[in-house]
């Protein structure tokens, strides 16, 4: 399921209509001449040699030709995530608007190690563009890392910051590691597909360098496929993949409380009004604060935290009994 192949001619070759759930990508960024390491100081002699470029000039057919390649594999409600720097961010964007996919978030991915600059601000983020293929079922796992009873020590929803748009992921630092020019992070990843994918799905890579996306969408135990053009990295990463079983890093992943409310939207009988108002009143008079006891509520009675409140606020308004 690897092709050492330019992804527009492989994918036309090899990828059927509809046949993909997820695409992770990281086109090259198109940028003239090989100044990378000279931007972020690095040492350069562990960077697989190879990295095939794409002309500034081609970059906005290039774009069109493999977006256009990636929206027909993709399946009706399949995902696409496209990482890209500014500087051709526009020729991304363009394409994109020539195909039927949609967008869904905008993301911005802040890390570590930015262009080192004096005279202007320094840059640390990069874009990642999150569309989808319309008709048909998205897949979005909201509860895949936080549950809604998980709070700060502020009281702030963790699945609401873990849902947010700007991302402050660090990129891995490998001193003396082989590696591919601009490696995504593994908890990039891991974030994208579980929230995006389900196991068993079928994850695509369109550039795949040190092939990490599909390292750890097979650790996560779902199936991947891909191109890369440059046979230097192919051949390298590709013996380290025959070493990657399927499912390996799911027991890395922390257990999530289960989220489930589980009585939303059933009717509510007296019983349980009375319940809830009773036991409201005993945790209120032992010192807690009412947002507290809600909470404990909800994940209790398996009710919404809103569902909760107007049950008190009603039995407020009827009963002279109740501590509110
Ligand atoms: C930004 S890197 C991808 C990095 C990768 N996401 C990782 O984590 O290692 C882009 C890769 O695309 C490859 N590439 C360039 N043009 C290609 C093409 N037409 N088809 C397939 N791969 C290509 C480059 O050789 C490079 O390895």
């Amino acid at each position: 399921m690897f092709y050492n192949e330019d992804c527009i001619s492989g994918a036309k070759k090899y990828l059927a209509d509809n046949s993909i759930d997820l695409i992770v990508t990281d086109p090259p960024y198109g940028i003239s001449g090989d100044k990378l390491d000279k931007h972020y100081n690095r040492n350069e002699d562990n960077v697989i040699s190879g990295y095939v470029e794409v002309a500034e000039t081609d970059y906005p057919n290039f774009s069109l030709a493999w977006i256009k390649e990636a929206e027909r594999v993709l399946k009706p409600g399949g995902s696409i995530y496209i990482v890209s720097g500014y500087t051709h961010l526009r020729h991304i964007l363009n394409a994109l608007a020539e195909t039927s996919l949609e967008e869904r978030n905008h993301i911005i991915w802040k890390y570590n190690f930015g262009v080192y600059t004096k005279t202007k601000y320094v840059s640390s983020h990069y874009h990642i563009l999150y569309y989808t293929k319309p008709f048909g079922k998205v897949t979005f796992n909201t509860y895949a890392f936080y549950a809604d009873s998980e709070k700060d020590k502020a009281g702030g929803s963790l699945n609401y910051q873990d849902r947010e748009d700007v991302w402050i992921i660090n990129r891995e630092y490998k001193p003396g590691q082989i590696k591919n020019k601009n490696e995504l992070p593994k908890s990039l990843l891991t974030k994208i597909i579980m929230y995006s994918s389900n196991p068993d799905d079928m994850v695509c890579d369109f550039f795949l360098g040190s092939f990490s996306t599909a390292k750890v969408a097979i650790g996560l135990g779902r199936n991947a496929c891909g191109f890369e053009i440059n046979k230097n990295a192919f051949d390298y990463q590709i013996e380290i993949m025959k070493e990657i079983k399927k499912g390996e890093l799911i027991e890395t992943l922390r257990k999530v409380p289960n989220n489930k409310l589980f009585q939303q939207g059933k009717p509510l009988s007296d019983k349980e009004i009375k319940d809830i108002v009773e036991e409201y009143n005993n945790y209120y008079k032992s010192g807690y604060t009412k947002k507290n006891v809600i909470e404990l509520l909800s994940e209790k009675f398996g009710r919404g935290y809103f569902s909760i409140s107007k049950i008190l606020s009603q039995q407020k308004n009827q009963s002279e009994n109740t501590l509110f």
